[in-house]
């Protein structure tokens, strides 16, 4: 049985006074009501400068921290990198690696990626690797081809890495658009990457869903066989939206 999980990716969002209010909230709330929000996991992901932070509001709450990159790095001179063990000295449990977002922004290649998975779960964290096509290589019929090419080089990591992280499947077209894929449109992908996994030997590792994951559309989602969870931009940053999502 695969457990749920919900992240939220605050992106480079928040403040001071904005992250304690919503942080309370959902610390506050989780703690209410255990039958509804403690069946899976709970994680929030903000950005660096408040890990120290968000870290001190979850002492003794049941929800996690991560974070929404590392450097493939452990230390030396690399200006602007934040190492997996620095995420660990802020009780990060937690990272995002190869979010569109670092791929198209940051050159971020899939052997990068795959490269960052190796040194999180080295260090003890839980690597969510995020993969998903552009909507003119959807429109191409290119999905499945391009999932299985970022995919390719995380799989040669061999099943005592890949028995520990997570998969993400983040459509680029979904992403802050409001476009959601339909249920039926995240599972093909997901079947496929659960296909893949399951012949690597790790048919059980999560895969989550990201892209205009709200409220009124977790439920279908997460009805899907192959959706074990979501991983939220937006709606993360708002607390009764964010564990609408948890609670569906
Ligand atoms: O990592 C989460 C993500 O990229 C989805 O963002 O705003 O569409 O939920 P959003």
């Amino acid at each position: 049985m695969r457990t749920r999980l919900v992240m939220g990716n605050w992106k480079m969002n928040g403040d001071l006074q904005a992250n304690q209010a919503l942080l309370s909230t959902i610390v506050r709330t989780v703690q209410a009501e255990p039958s509804i929000y403690q069946k899976g996991q709970i994680v929030v992901c903000p950005p660096f400068p408040y890990l120290a932070q968000a870290a001190q509001s979850l002492v003794d709450s049941s929800v996690e921290l991560g974070a929404q990159d590392v450097s493939v790095a452990t230390s030396g001179a690399y200006t602007g990198e934040v190492s997996a063990s620095m995420l660990k000295d802020f009780a990060c449990q937690w990272v995002i690696v190869g979010h569109s977002e670092r791929r198209a922004y940051h050159g971020e290649s899939s052997e990068v990626v795959a490269e960052k998975a190796k040194v999180a779960m080295t260090n003890g964290l839980t690597p969510v690797v995020c993969v998903g096509e552009s909507l003119s290589e959807r429109e191409a019929g290119r999905t499945l081809a391009i999932i299985d090419e970022q995919l390719k080089p995380v799989l040669a990591l061999g099943s005592a890495v890949l028995a520990k992280l997570v998969i993400a499947y983040e459509p680029v077209w979904a992403i802050g658009t409001g476009l959601t894929a339909t249920p039926e449109q995240a599972q093909e992908v997901h079947a496929f990457i659960r296909g893949q996994l399951t012949a690597a030997g790790v048919g059980h590792v999560q895969i989550l869903y990201g892209g205009s994951v709200k409220a009124n559309n977790a439920k279908s989602l997460f009805a899907m066989p192959d959706i074990d969870g979501a991983l939220v931009g937006g709606a993360a940053l708002n607390a009764e939206e964010f564990l609408a999502i948890a609670a569906a």
